[in-house]
């Protein structure tokens, strides 16, 4: 089927159809959609991500795309979870949520924030007044060993740090699984790389080869119970938002979006707000390996690999030395530059255009998976909004909101208009290495909003 490219929507077009109560002429549509805004916001703070967006950007979509909140109960969807930026505004709104998000520490983040919204801030005062008490008195260090099928260059802590992190893991067994448990596990996620032999330069890396000292002694206990300490402020703020009673509800699925006719009901959403992993390779589990094996959310190599299979898009390394792989469905102007980047140096094997051109295909056939689920669990009318960043591969240009907005047209839903939010983007693996060859593309970086309405 040949898919006609509509026109690009002018911006103030958008913004009519958009019609933002509070909008001053001129003003963008959306406010700061970056995650940086994120890590100021209350509970919002906890995880570091690769968001897409920020909390306010998530309200700016309610404030335009929910007709009536005092009067109905609406449900709002994040097929890419994350962290629960979507989720936690949802319930702070009054809304109901549901998130699916394949990789299980993201998932977990995004669990505990969800159900700090009815969390028993008694109890969670007495664990942390129970682990401050034990790491202080005699269990601040335990014998233990690193986690099954964990693997890293250089050991991941230093032994004076690793007997501390024992110390926490032996408190963490004498807590049965409940929300407080989760909450000491995101605790410790979100600050354990900042004690580790590893930092983060964007990806996960060893301190020696960022240039800096390996961490020999750090206050473990400290840092998981400062950490603690915000957010048990910061879910204590959450419950004092006056919500609706009773409470909304969130259900959280740690599982592939492409799976969830098994789980969501078909025309059971109002709105979804989600970002999608840009086609930038940028690989959120390997990023998440110690968070996954410390936390035993991950124990065997092939649980990796699976997820890996399941990211949409898979990976450039999984896919590059495969068999040409197709797009699934036409789209001829997609087509063209997909040839264009198979064609590109060609002499370098699977590292050539073949692999980058098998990553972009699986890529969008994965994104045709998705806006058929997406356009499944939308009502009638219902708003879908997509953040996502543009790419530049091997030299060309794919202009990904524009192709996401075609594919969408082929599963019921309407493209009402694309809303360009940020220039300029930090350059991604796959653009500087295009970069350090010498066939630098004009194109620019940029992220953009595609909104989409299912059609009645
Ligand atoms: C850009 S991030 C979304 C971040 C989110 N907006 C937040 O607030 O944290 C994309 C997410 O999609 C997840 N993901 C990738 N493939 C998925 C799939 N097939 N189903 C569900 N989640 C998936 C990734 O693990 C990643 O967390």
């Amino acid at each position: 089927m040949y898919v006609e490219t509509s026109p690009p929507i002018a911006p103030e077009k958008v913004r009519e159809q958009l019609r933002l109560d509070y909008e001053e002429p001129g003003s963008p549509v959306f406010r700061d959609p970056a995650f940086m805004e994120n890590k100021q916001i209350p509970v919002h703070r906890w995880v570091p991500w690769i968001a897409g967006f920020s909390a306010s950007f998530v309200e700016d979509c309610f404030k335009a795309f929910i007709a009536s909140p005092r009067r109905k109960r609406y449900t709002v969807l994040d097929p890419f979870a994350g962290v629960g930026t979507t989720i936690v505004s949802a319930l702070k709104a009054g809304h109901n949520a549901v998130g699916f998000e394949i990789n299980p520490y993201a998932a977990l983040a995004c669990q505990a924030k969800a159900a700090a919204v009815a969390l028993d801030l008694a109890d969670f005062d007495d664990t942390i007044a129970r682990y401050e008490y034990a790491s202080r008195n005699g269990s601040r260090t335990a014998e233990g060993s690193k986690p099954d099928g964990f693997e890293s260059r250089i050991p991941f802590f230093s032994p004076q740090v690793e007997d501390q992190v024992f110390g926490f893991f032996a408190f963490l067994r004498t807590l049965d699984a409940s929300p407080v448990a989760d909450l000491f596990k995101v605790a410790f996620g979100s600050v354990m790389v900042s004690f580790s032999n590893y930092t983060y330069e964007p990806s996960l890396s060893t301190r020696p080869g960022a240039g800096k000292p390996l961490i020999e002694e750090a206050d473990v206990h400290g840092a998981v119970l400062a950490k603690l300490r915000i957010m048990r402020a910061d879910t204590e703020a959450l419950q004092g938002v006056a919500v609706r009673k009773p409470n909304p509800k969130a259900l959280i699925h740690c599982m592939d979006f492409m799976e969830s006719a098994k789980v969501l009901k078909p025309r059971s959403v109002d709105l979804a707000v989600t970002s999608p992993p840009y086609l930038n390779n940028y690989h959120y589990i390997r990023s998440t390996r110690p968070h996954l094996y410390w936390l035993g959310l991950l124990t065997e190599r092939s649980d990796f690999r699976q997820l890996e299979e399941l990211n949409v898009g898979k990976y450039w390394q999984t896919v590059r030395g495969q068999a040409p792989i197709y797009l699934g469905f036409e789209d001829t102007e997609l087509q063209v530059v997909l040839d264009e980047i198979r064609e590109t140096r060609t002499d370098m094997g699977v590292y050539g255009g073949g692999g980058w051109a098998n990553y972009a295909a699986s890529y969008f056939n994965d994104s045709d998976r998705f806006l058929a689920s997406l356009s499944r669990s939308l009502v009638d009318g219902g708003t879908g909004v997509i953040v996502v960043g543009n790419s530049i591969i091997q030299g060309h240009e794919i202009k990904v909101e524009q192709v996401l907005g075609r594919i969408a047209t082929r599963h019921g839903l309407e493209l009402t208009g694309i809303e360009e939010l940020r220039t300029k983007r930090v350059g991604a693996s796959i653009t500087k290495s295009t970069v350090r060859r010498g066939e630098q593309s004009n194109a620019r970086l940029y992220e953009s909003a595609v909104i989409l309405r299912r059609r009645p």
